[in-house]
């Protein structure tokens, strides 16, 4: 099937490869045209386990190309909308300014019978207003279908989906012939038994913000425990084994430490408050003010542990900060905890040097006044405490002999819970963990 996916970005890259993957004929479209040559290269712009391998696959078989040129997308008979939807300035609401450009940009080139398929994460009732200028403006029709991938796996989370969900018109013609394009692009996620939602737009814009809405609340629920944890003495990492050993509750999502960040949970819940404010029901998500507060606090008291580590005075003092992806197996540091410490920790005087195995090069754009290492040893060298924000694999193995060659002190903040606190200790380190002994 031929379609063309507009915005190149972690969703639409990746979507894009996968797709001509699966065996469709994909032609990937973005405004940026640095990122649309090294698409074109075979090169993905960042960091995503498995996705240069599936561009460099896909393109050699001729049916997976790039430009920056929309009128292309003319002849495809599917059109994903996958640009970003940002948090705006100043405000909680989404930006939807790509999502209008893209959709008012691509009409002049739909055919009739096309259809074009939302999914960007946007506010509910979105869909329903763009579907109008769709067919007001052409004889193709729109569908909503969110997206769940996580980022670090989304190429697997792209091929093999937990589940699909389709918004589809309310018409029932426009329903049946949204639904036979939907299952063609699908088939093979379908012929998998991937479970199918089939709904009204609505739901499926609300699916996607009710998902990361409860996988942020879950987070914020354990870091609240945490909370309790560090006034009594109780180790969260205990509590969450053992509340997750519920299948009701389960493990995942509860992992406690310096809180959640990255392009989708933060905005959001923010996001989704503000809508539902305009909608007159900020009271049903208020608690997601305080979802988002609990998890900007843990940003709070890593800084403060580490302030507190350095007797109250960090100026001038030597803290390396290992870490500074929003999560591990990502180079994408928007909204990262790890960064904001590490800032935060530069803005008190502490001299900081920070490492991580991919988003050095993304964090020194966002913040050239911090200094960076490539090289773990170098940026733990003469440090009095090392701070650990980003739980790569390789930091989580860890072992105190592989920092103490170089660090002037021995205290290690885990800000992720990732080491063994007994081992730190056994060999003579100060080991403090977020909500644990
Ligand atoms: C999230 C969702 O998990 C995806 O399903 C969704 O498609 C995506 O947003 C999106 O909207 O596009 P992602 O942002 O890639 O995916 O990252 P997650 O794996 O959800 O992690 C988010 C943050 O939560 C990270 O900072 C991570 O470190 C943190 N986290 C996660 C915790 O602090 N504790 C945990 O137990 C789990």
């Amino acid at each position: 099937m031929k379609m063309s996916v507009i915005g190149c970005g972690y969703l639409g890259a990746v979507h894009a490869a996968s797709m001509a993957e699966l065996g469709h004929e994909v032609i990937g479209i973005d405004v940026d045209a640095a990122k649309i040559a090294s698409l074109s290269n075979g090169e993905a712009p960042f960091f995503e386990p498995g996705l240069p391998e599936i561009l460099t696959s896909a393109i050699a078989t001729g049916r997976l190309r790039f430009t920056t040129d929309l009128s292309q997308a003319k002849g495809a008979a599917v059109h994903f909308v996958a640009v970003g939807t940002p948090q705006r300035k100043d405000e909680n609401a989404a930006d939807l300014t790509y999502v209008d450009a893209a959709i008012d940009e691509l009409i002049p080139y739909l055919s009739d019978g096309d259809l074009v398929v939302g999914k960007s994460t946007v506010p509910v009732g979105t869909a329903e207003r763009l579907a109008l200028k769709v067919t007001a403006g052409s004889g193709a029709q729109l569908a909503w279908n969110p997206e769940f991938l996580r980022e670090g796996f989304a190429v697997k989370d792209t091929i093999y989906p937990d589940r699909l969900v389709y918004g589809l018109p309310s018409d029932d013609a426009a329903k049946a012939s949204a639904t036979a394009t939907l299952n063609e692009v699908y088939a093979t996620a379908l012929a998998n038994g991937t479970p199918l939602v089939m709904t009204d737009y609505a739901t499926a814009e609300l699916v996607k913000v009710a998902a990361n809405a409860f996988l942020a609340t879950k987070i914020s629920f354990i870091n609240a425990m945490a909370e309790i944890a560090e006034v009594t003495g109780a180790d969260v990492t205990q509590l969450a084994d053992a509340i997750g050993f519920d299948a009701r509750i389960g493990r995942k999502f509860l992992g406690a430490g310096v809180g959640f960040g990255g392009g989708c949970l933060p905005k959001d819940i923010r996001a989704f408050t503000a809508r539902a404010e305009e909608l007159g029901r900020g009271e049903s998500v208020a608690f997601l003010k305080e979802v988002d507060k609990i998890n900007l606090r843990r940003r709070d008291r890593v800084v403060n542990l580490v302030v507190n580590a350095l007797g109250g005075k960090p100026f001038e003092k030597k803290v390396a900060v290992l870490g500074l992806a929003f999560k591990p197996f990502s180079d994408d540091v928007r909204d990262s905890p790890a960064l904001d410490v590490a800032v935060r920790l530069h803005g008190l005087g502490a001299n900081v040097t920070a490492t991580d195995p991919e988003a050095i090069p993304n964090s020194r754009r966002a913040h050239p006044q911090l200094s960076f290492a490539d090289d773990l040893g170098d940026a733990v060298r003469d440090a009095e405490v090392v701070v650990l924000v980003t739980e790569w694999t390789e930091f989580r193995q860890l072992k105190p002999a592989d920092l103490e060659r170089f660090t002037s002190g021995r205290t290690v903040i885990d800000g992720r819970n990732a080491l063994n606190p007994t081992e730190w200790r056994a060999a003579g380190w100060t080991y403090v963990g977020l909500g644990r002994p």
